[in-house]
């Protein structure tokens, strides 16, 4: 079959509401997806966005049994088991987002680096951006294309090694851009501001970069005051102020970021729009994002960044743990092998509670347990859940969506050793591609 009429049939698969359509798209060189695009009206392109994430709902909810068999056969425990599908699954979509709005997406290391998966995600990705040395090196390393690195600050002993593994350097203050920047630029690297937008819709404090009295991002104030001054030394602007949210979210901060700044942004190269874009969840209005940046890539000239860490592994991932012990205190308590504290911090600090799969809330389904981990911490405990059958010494759970940011923030607190990491590669074949023991917990002590 030729190109042209490959392209044609898509784009009759898509008038049909064909989910096979979304396949046949992704499987298109970059040039031919464009001609379907540019061959779509507005209604077709939103058809496809529909397709696309049909197909990608599919293909999630068949890797459910995957995992659940991967738990009841002899895999070691706890380990976090990556499923290389669908990250795949979930970089399609970012990769369609770029399709459409012709931005550029990088994916943030600080919630994901395993980087035995990164072969897969950087063929769809233009790069990383990293919050310091380490994941800047990792980035230049392992994923192998753009490296933009921001931290709230940058160390004079660090600073040589970062110019060596980033592309850009983003800075916090108008201080570090000036004691920097200029021999960055001398070196070939861009350089960067990150400015609070004035707007945040995050809930939760600690995850609320522009909370009262934040120290990410310039103040609108101070940037009024000093950017004229170092105009010549800023290529790009940075925001971040999301969290898991959806592009409405990003509307909102996007118009209180160009009532502050919008006079500033003509002339840049790029602006970043940060991370915190839940984009490949279920819910996610693509169809805004797409309108958002296309809008003020029009209206600024600049290209835009987007940089979601969650995203690129959203539900990609499970822990698995094994019931180690069941004791009783008024209710049932399941000790188990993985901690809440150790290998799955978020869930203590945002707080939340993690699915467990074939469970429900407590007194939902006939036997009730409180599951908790080994070690000393009272509150090291991930909630209450309800299951069918009486849970056993020797059974194993499956955390879901445990990718992002619990394997970059695990510890060896209590020495308690950290979970195995394995990947499930595409075909199903699971390769165990790094256990922890003895001296990874020594190793960080004196
Ligand atoms: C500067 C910056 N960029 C990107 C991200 C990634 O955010 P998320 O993983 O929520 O998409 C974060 C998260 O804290 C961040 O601070």
């Amino acid at each position: 079959m030729t190109v042209k009429s490959k392209i044609e049939e898509i784009i009759r698969a898509i008038g049909a509401m064909d989910v096979g359509a979304a396949e046949a798209y992704h499987a298109l060189s970059g040039r031919s997806r464009k001609k379907v695009l540019e061959a779509l009206d507005g209604e077709g392109l939103r058809s496809l966005t529909r397709l696309i994430k049909e197909a990608k709902r599919n293909s999630f909810n068949a890797a459910e049994k995957r995992f659940s068999a991967a738990a009841k056969g002899d895999i070691a425990t706890p380990v976090y088991l990556i499923d290389e599908t669908l990250i795949e699954e979930n970089m399609r979509v970012l990769r369609y987002v770029k399709d459409r709005a012709g931005c550029r997406i990088l994916h943030a290391l600080k919630a994901y680096a395993s980087f035995a998966t990164f072969p897969v995600m950087s063929k769809y990705l233009d790069g990383v951006c990293a919050s310091g040395l380490n994941e800047a090196r990792l980035g230049r390393e392992e994923f192998g294309k753009e490296v933009h690195t921001f931290a709230a600050a940058y160390s004079e002993k660090e600073i040589g090694q970062i110019v060596k593994h980033s592309d850009v350097v983003i800075f916090n203050s108008f201080h570090q851009l000036r004691e920097y920047a200029q021999e960055m630029r001398k070196r070939g690297l861009e350089t960067g501001l990150r400015v609070n937008p004035g707007h945040s819709e995050v809930t939760a404090r600690m995850y609320d970069p522009c909370a009262p009295n934040s120290r990410l991002g310039v103040a609108c104030k101070a940037f009024k005051r000093e950017y004229p001054g170092h105009k010549e030394m800023i290529d790009g602007l940075h925001f971040h102020a999301m969290c898991e949210q959806n592009s409405d979210v990003l509307e909102r901060v996007l118009k209180s970021f160009e009532e502050l700044y919008g006079q500033h942004i003509h002339g840049l190269r790029w602006v970043n729009f940060g991370g915190g874009h839940h984009i490949t969840r279920d819910n996610y209005d693509i169809e805004r994002l797409v309108r958002l940046i296309n809008k003020f890539k029009k209206r600024y000239g600049a290209q835009v960044y987007l940089e979601p860490g969650e995203a690129s592994v959203l539900n990609a991932g499970v822990l698995i743990s094994t019931v180690l012990d069941i004791v009783k205190n008024r209710t049932e308590i399941a000790v188990i092998d993985a901690s809440a504290e150790a290998h799955m911090p978020d869930v203590l600090l945002m707080p939340y509670r993690p699915h467990v799969m074939g469970s429900s809330p407590a007194g939902r389904r006939r036997y009730t347990y409180r599951l908790a981990g080994p070690s000393c911490l009272a509150g090291d405990v991930m909630g209450d859940y309800s299951f069918n059958d009486p849970l056993q010494r020797g059974d194993k759970l499956v955390f879901t969506d445990m990718a992002l940011y619990s394997i970059v923030k695990n510890t060896t607190f209590n020495g308690i050793g950290l979970p195995d990491i394995a990947v499930m590669r595409k075909g199903g074949r699971i390769d165990l591609v790094r256990s922890f023991g003895y001296s990874d917990y020594r190793n960080r002590q004196s």
